[in-house]
């Protein structure tokens, strides 16, 4: 009687959590902060006496350590020059675009010439800034992405005095673009300024408001049954948003959105909600449901205007101690782009090639869903980054399930509104994000807005995401939900756990506590500092609960490590920690056999300029400098395999290949009969069209669930076993997040 009680509870406490996720969302997301370790301390012009406006020393310590991630922190508005906005009109340069109107996404030629004006050394450093929508006030507002003249032209424009530069025109929302010209000001020789000398005609974005950039989420409460799509448009919740869908050559389906924004006044700072804001649009969302494991659904996105052009997109194997699958693992992505912008040129550049990597396996059907670790377009508080991003992944974002969580550069800034969860490390490595546009932009079935942790199941492998930003300490939130998450999986029936996270609980690194400086009352960010604290609150839960791997980023290399079991706090190395090594294989791949302990993968090779603090560690077995990502395979309930597939040169080499072995699990609670009617349930569950029919749900699952617990005790049950399957929501109610 008692486990037929507790499972009503349950399931009814399920059915009601389901129903207030489908109501509209309150306001919502999560906190964080550590500035990483970059070799670049950034490019100085090598000019005897001849100062660019980008030069480092005219960037306050902030701007210089944030453009190091994000070049359009390098434009320090206070020193832009224009009268009221405009351009400066004495110069007799010209900028012109070679088209009037364009296709969003379309590129141009946008040619400079200086008209009689004699080239000479500081033509060098003239920049052309991108404008969205026309006619921006360019002391106010960031340019979208800027060009420098001389280095597209190899230097022709400083001899010449004329050249061009090619731009793709990303839809940021806005019907035109324009570009303007800037020069550096020479006479104030304690710092430099930008003039706007020039500015285009207008061009315009033809279909700048229409949906755009589907990429598949997952609603909270997953189950297999169903998937949620997430786009933007320029055109808010009257304009009809919806997706309209259909499995196979079955009828189309059509499914109103729920529809999303956000504005400046939910950002924390500058410049996400100052120089680097745009609206963000609107965000609709939309489910298929009453769809299947391996089903592909073809989609459109629609609104009153238009239609779409055609996705696809293909529903993971569903949960199976033996069903095959494979994920795509990878973390600090950040953006590129072909075209001539200098925007990426330092930073985030080669995330391009790992997009079109991950687009090619996307559509050769080599992985079923992408988990990203954190950091993931470093907009950090410019708001078209965040467009330029979507467009990048959608390739792949839009064919599979796509779940994140986020970093530091989502997450961590200085000063939280009241009500909202601030990051441990209290930096502003998000620009003033605070976690808002990650969190409305990126849906997941994370516990809450300001609870950015969750599970999912993929096949034979439970996915635990946690958000290394906010207190994971046993006491917290987050620690008591990872114990009741990992400890309640039935790893008969899902023999494989990999936990994913942000900063690395495993590093080698020399970021240590010493050299780091520390925002009074917070955590220090430093690779040891928080290395230990993820020791000491976390590690051992992955050893109790026998997690297979956990996946880290932050660092932007490729590290696998030994199987861990931390011993003794601080300075760790191989000696206190390793239990087991992989041995190779004739095969080339490294197998950990019953390890006994988790195997550590930092994988921060998204994209984002290389990290090198690794010494050589001997916890490390295997290090890269490479960008790329994890393919990880579950094969059956014994072997998960795992290789790293280089992809900053085109589609490179396999990399690295290694192998977990576990030893069958035999249940010891429950038996066949449990696990058949779970799975009914389960199935039942996923059929159901739609969670907003409340009162039928209900009432049809308190039924169902009494009919099985008697059942059940018929059968004699033990207790317990089939506990997981209901541990996320039971969680998600605990905390209130909904
Ligand atoms: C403008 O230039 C781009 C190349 O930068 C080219 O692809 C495009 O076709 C040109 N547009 C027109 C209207 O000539
Ligand atoms: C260089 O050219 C610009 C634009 O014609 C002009 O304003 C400036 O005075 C010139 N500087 C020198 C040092 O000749
Ligand atoms: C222009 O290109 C050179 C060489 O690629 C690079 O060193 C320099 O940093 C670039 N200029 C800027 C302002 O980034
Ligand atoms: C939605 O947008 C239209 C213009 O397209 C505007 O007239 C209307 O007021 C907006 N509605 C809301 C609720 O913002
Ligand atoms: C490794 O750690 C142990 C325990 O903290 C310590 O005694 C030992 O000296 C360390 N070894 C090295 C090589 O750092
Ligand atoms: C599990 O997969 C491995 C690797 O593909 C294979 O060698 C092994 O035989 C499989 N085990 C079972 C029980 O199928
Ligand atoms: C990366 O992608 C860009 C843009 O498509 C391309 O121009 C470049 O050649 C690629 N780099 C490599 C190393 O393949």
């Amino acid at each position: 009687m008692p486990t037929a009680t507790r499972r009503a509870c349950v399931v009814t406490a399920f059915v009601l959590a389901c129903i207030a996720a489908s109501l509209p969302h309150a306001r919502a997301f999560e906190s964080a902060n550590v500035k990483e370790r970059e070799d670049e301390k950034t490019s100085t012009s090598n000019k005897v006496e001849l100062r660019s406006f980008f030069d480092a020393r005219d960037l306050s310590a902030h701007a210089l350590e944030q453009s190091s991630h994000n070049a359009l922190h390098r434009i320090d508005g206070t020193r832009v020059n224009a009268v009221d906005g405009r351009v400066l009109a004495t110069s007799g340069f010209e900028i012109r675009v070679n088209a009037s109107s364009v296709a969003s996404g379309e590129r141009v030629t946008v040619t400079v010439s200086s008209n009689g004006n004699a080239p000479n050394a500081t033509f060098a450093e003239h920049w052309i800034g991108a404008y969205s929508p026309a006619g921006a006030d360019v002391t106010r507002t960031a340019p979208v992405k800027y060009a420098m003249l001389t280095n597209v032209t190899n230097g022709e424009y400083e001899r010449t005095g004329s050249g061009s530069a090619a731009f793709d025109l990303t839809t940021h929302r806005a019907e035109t673009y324009d570009f303007v010209l800037f020069a550096t000001r020479m006479s104030d020789l304690s710092e430099t300024s930008a003039m706007a000398i020039a500015r285009s005609d207008p061009v315009k974005l033809t279909n700048a408001l229409d949906p755009v950039w589907p990429r598949v989420t997952l609603p909270i409460g997953w189950n297999g049954g169903s998937a949620r799509v997430t786009w933007q448009s320029g055109r808010n919740a009257s304009h009809g948003a919806r997706l309209m869908y259909r499995v196979g050559g079955g009828s189309y389906t059509r499914v109103p959105a729920s529809t999303t924004t956000y504005d400046e006044r939910d950002l924390c700072g500058e410049p996400a909600n100052g120089f680097g804001y745009r609206h963000p649009g609107y965000i609709h969302s939309a489910d298929v449901s009453n769809v299947r494991p391996g089903d592909v659904i073809e989609y459109f996105l629609q609104d009153f205007h238009v239609t779409s052009d055609r996705f696809e997109m293909k529903m993971p194997p569903g949960e199976g101690p033996d069903a095959r699958v494979t994920l795509a693992l990878f973390a600090d992505m950040g953006r590129g782009t072909s075209d001539d912008s200098e925007t990426w040129r330092a930073y985030g550049r080669p995330s391009i090639n790992v997009s079109a990597a991950l687009a090619a396996d996307a559509l050769d059907e080599k992985f079923d869903a992408v988990f990203l670790f954190g950091d993931l377009s470093y907009a950090t508080g410019f708001a078209s980054i965040w467009d330029d991003w979507a467009a990048q992944i959608e390739p792949w974002a839009s064919k599979v399930p796509f779940i994140s969580n986020m970093g530091n550069h989502e997450m961590d800034y200085s000063s939280f509104p009241d009500g909202r969860i601030a990051d441990l490390y209290g930096g502003r490595d998000s620009g003033g994000e605070c976690g808002v546009p990650a969190t409305r932009l990126y849906p997941t079935p994370r516990a809450g807005p300001d609870s950015d942790w969750f599970a999912v199941t993929f096949g034979a492998v439970r996915v635990v995401s946690m958000n290394t930003e906010v207190d994971f300490s046993p006491s917290s939130p987050q620690g008591k939900w990872l114990e009741r998450e990992l400890s309640s999986v039935d790893r008969t029936q899902t023999p494989w756990v990999i936990l994913g996270g942000h900063r690395p609980g495993i590093i080698d690194s020399t970021d240590g506590p010493d050299d780091r400086d520390v925002v009074p009352g917070k955590r220090n960010p430093s690779d040891l500092s928080v290395m230990d604290e993820l020791q000491r609150d976390v590690w051992p839960l992955l050893v109790k609960y026998e997690v297979n791997a956990a996946f880290w980023g932050h660092n932007h290399a490729y590290q696998r490590s030994c199987a861990w079991r931390a011993i003794g706090e601080g300075l760790f190395n191989a000696s206190n920690g390793c239990v087991a090594y992989s041995r190779l294989g004739s095969d080339g791949v490294a197998v950990y056999d019953k390890p006994g302990a988790p195997v550590s993968l930092l994988v921060g090779t998204g994209g984002a300029k290389h990290t090198r603090n690794g010494v050589g560690h001997a916890f490390t077995e295997k290090a890269f400098y490479e960008f790329g990502y994890v393919r990880l395979t579950a094969h059956n309930r014994t072997h998960l395999y795992g290789e790293y597939q280089e992809a900053g040169s085109g589609y490179g080499d396999v990399l690295d290949k290694f192998m977990i072995i576990q030893p069958v699990r035999v249940s010891t609670t429950g038996d066949e009969d449990e696990a058949v009617l779970s799975a009914r349930l389960e199935r039942a569950l996923s059929e159901v069209k739609t969670w907003r029919g409340a009162a039928t749900i209900m009432a049809v699952f308190v039924c169902a669930t009494f009919g099985i617990g008697a059942f059940a005790m018929a059968r004699q049950w033990k207790t317990e076993s089939t506990r997981h399957r209901f541990s996320i929501l039971t969680s998600t109610m605990d905390d209130g997040a909904l």
